[in-house]
């Protein structure tokens, strides 16, 4: 599975690099907002520190402005992938980008139908909100599950599930579980897949009983 990490913050993204684990990013309105940073000059530097797709997401709801949103952002670096939203504007987006071989993430799905006429449209991506779903009841990893089963049913789309809005880590390890291609994660539940709480006790009993045998492995 490949690890996107969902942020714009600068340090939070050079945090993780050396665990040699960040295979993309993802960015959103809300998130560059959050940077109270330039877009242009923000995305820029995620483009210089991660080579891998950075999403860069058009805040146009209109198709012609969406076009010269998403031709503005793809100047920025060959690896930025522009994120639409999942409306027919969008969609119509989507497919006259991929017609000009640009990477589409198309974001906000919240249904098996939608991701369905997205893989049509030839997204390179469908972000299914998982966190979102839950939130009003409904089972965010059962879309994910539904989505595998038709995009499997169908290997002609190349489209590439990225579980997007997970909030702890049981999401990422079920959405794994289930098929997903790609999870886009918070630095906070990266953080988090590092931790238990007996990998720490163990450690601490075996440097307990290290102390005792007054044993050095490398003496100055
Ligand atoms: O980047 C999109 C998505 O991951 C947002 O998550 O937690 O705001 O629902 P959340």
């Amino acid at each position: 599975m490949k690890f996107f990490i969902d942020t714009a913050n600068i340090e939070e993204i050079k945090e993780l690099i050396p665990f040699g684990i960040i295979d993309g990013v993802t960015t959103n309105p809300s998130l560059i907002a959050a940077s109270n940073r330039d877009i242009f000059e923000v995305l820029d530097e995620i483009c210089g520190l991660v080579s891998g797709p950075i999403s860069a997401e058009v805040t146009a709801t209109d198709y012609n402005e969406m076009i010269k949103e998403a031709k503005k952002l793809v100047s920025i670096s060959k690896n930025i992938v522009i994120k639409v939203p999942l409306t027919k504007d969008g969609l119509k987006a989507c497919s006259e980008l991929r017609n000009k071989d640009i990477n589409v993430n198309v974001t906000l799905c919240f249904s098996p139908s939608q991701a369905l006429i997205a893989a049509k449209c030839g997204a390179s991506y469908i972000s299914p909100f998982i966190g979102r779903l839950d939130d009003i009841s409904h089972d965010g990893m059962q879309l994910i599950q539904d989505i595998r089963s038709i995009y499997d049913n169908y290997p002609e789309y190349d489209t590439q599930i990225l579980a997007a809005s997970l909030r702890h880590p049981n999401h990422l390890v079920e959405a794994a579980l289930v098929g997903a291609d790609v999870s886009t994660l918070p630095p906070n539940i990266i953080h988090k897949l590092f931790n238990h709480p007996l990998t720490d006790l163990g450690l601490k009993s075996f440097l307990d009983d290290w102390a005792k045998s007054k044993q050095i492995i490398n003496p100055k």
